[in-house]
C-alpha cells in the first residue's frame, strides 16, 4: 500500500514531480509496470508510475528501423506493434509483464534473446540533479538480467524513453528446443515474426501463470552459474542437471527451476502462497498471501537448494 500515488507520462512531469517531492522532503518510490517487484511492507512516501507514451520509426537505415518506445509503454503492447508492422527481434520476448522502461533495468530475456540483442540507446533523467543523459549499449553494463540500473547506478534514474535497433529482414531465433517443438505442433512451414510470437505465447502460457490470475513475478529466482568443478560433480551424481554455457569463464549456468523441483517443491502449496505446479521458479500468491510469507518461502527455498546442491540461488525480483 502506498501513501501517494501519481503518474507522469512526460520529462517535464517527471522533472516537476521529483523537484515537488524533494521540497517536501517526500520519499519517493518509482514503479515500472510493477510486475518484478515483491512489496514486503507499505511504501512511504509517494509511488510514481511512468506512464510515458509513444511507439515511432526514428530513423531507418537499409536493413535496420530504430525504433523508439516510451518508458511507460506495455512491454506486450510493444512487442505486438514490432511484430504486426514488420519490425523483427522482440518476437522471442512476447507476453513478458512489465513495461519498456522496465526492460532494460534487468535486461529481460526470453528465448533466446535479451533485450541487450536488440537495443540501440535509452535517455534517463537523474533523479537527483534533474539532468536527461543519454546511454549507449555499453555504458548500461547490461548482463544477466542485469545492468547499471540494477546494480552501481541503482534508484538513480528514471528510464524515459528506450530505442531499439529492429530488423527488416528477420533473422529468426528458434534454437531455444521448445519454440522448435511448439513451431511442429502448431504446422507452421513458413517462420514468420506471427508464427514465432504466438509459439513463445503458447509455451508461456502452458508453463508461467497469468500474473492477473494468479499473483506472481516471472521467475523468482536467477539461473545460477556455477563452476565447472562443482557441475561436474553434481552431473555424476544427477546426469539430467541441465547445463548451459555461461558468460564466466570456467563456470557453467544451470537451471533453477530444476534445482527446486529436485528439492520437493514444485507444486507446494501452504494457505496462499507456494510454488507454481508448472514451473517451480515462480512463487505464487493465491490470492491473500503477504509479501513476507512470499520472502519467507523464498528463504526456505534458498536453504534446500544450498543444503542439496551446495549452490545458493539469488532472487531475482526487487525485494522492497
Ligand atoms: N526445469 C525443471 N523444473 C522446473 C522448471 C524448469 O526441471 O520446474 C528445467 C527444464 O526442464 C529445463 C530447464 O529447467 O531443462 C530450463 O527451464 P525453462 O526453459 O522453463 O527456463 P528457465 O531457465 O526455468 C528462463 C528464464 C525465464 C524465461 C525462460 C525461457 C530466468 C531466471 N528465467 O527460465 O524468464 O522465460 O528461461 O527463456 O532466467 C523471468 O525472468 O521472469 C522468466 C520467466
Amino acid at each position: 500500500m502506498a501513501e501517494w500515488f501519481g503518474t507522469c507520462a512526460s520529462p517535464e512531469e517527471w522533472a516537476e514531480s521529483l523537484h515537488v517531492a524533494a521540497d517536501k522532503k517526500m520519499p519517493v518510490f518509482i514503479l515500472g509496470g510493477g510486475s518484478n517487484i515483491l512489496f514486503t511492507r507499505n511504501v512511504e512516501g509517494l509511488v510514481l508510475q511512468n506512464t510515458l507514451p509513444g511507439i515511432s520509426v526514428v530513423k531507418e537505415e537499409e536493413e535496420l528501423y530504430h525504433v523508439k518506445a516510451g518508458g511507460g509503454v506495455n512491454w506486450h503492447s510493444f512487442v505486438m506493434h514490432c511484430v504486426q508492422n514488420g519490425y523483427a527481434g522482440v518476437e522471442n520476448l512476447s507476453l513478458i509483464p512489465g513495461s519498456v522502461g522496465a526492460g532494460p533495468m534487468q535486461n529481460i530475456g526470453a528465448y533466446g534473446v535479451e533485450l541487450k540483442d536488440v537495443f540501440h540507446s535509452l535517455t534517463a533523467l537523474h533523479r537527483k540533479t534533474g539532468e536527461i543523459k543519454t546511454f549507449t549499449l555499453s555504458e548500461c553494463e547490461f548482463d544477466y538480467r542485469s545492468s547499471i540500473f540494477k546494480t552501481h547506478a541503482r534508484d538513480e534514474f528514471v528510464i524515459l524513453e528506450v530505442t531499439f535497433l529492429l530488423r527488416k529482414t528477420p533473422v529468426f531465433n528458434t534454437s531455444y528446443g521448445a519454440i522448435e517443438q511448439e513451431l511442429e505442433k502448431m504446422g507452421v512451414k513458413d517462420l514468420s515474426l506471427r508464427a514465432v510470437s504466438d509459439a513463445v505465447i503458447q509455451i508461456r502460457r502452458s508453463k508461467l501463470p497469468d500474473p492477473v490470475q494468479i499473483g506472481n513475478a516471472g521467475s523468482f529466482f536467477k539461473n545460477p552459474s556455477i563452476p565447472s568443478v562443482l557441475f561436474s560433480r553434481l552431473k555424476a551424481e544427477y546426469p539430467e542437471i541441465p547445463g548451459y554455457p555461461s558468460t564466466q569463464e570456467g563456470f557453467v549456468k544451470t537451471a533453477a527451476g530444476w534445482l527446486i523441483e529436485q528439492c520437493g517443491w514444485k507444486g507446494y502449496r501452504k494457505n496462499d502462497f507456494g510454488v507454481h505446479k508448472n514451473q517451480a521458479l515462480v512463487l505464487v500468491n493465491y490470492g491473500h498471501a503477504t509479501g513476507e510469507e512470499i520472502y519467507s518461502l523464498s528463504g526456505e527455498i534458498i536453504e534446500s537448494v544450498k543444503e542439496k546442491f551446495g549452490i545458493e540461488l539469488e532472487r531475482e525480483v526487487n525485494v522492497y
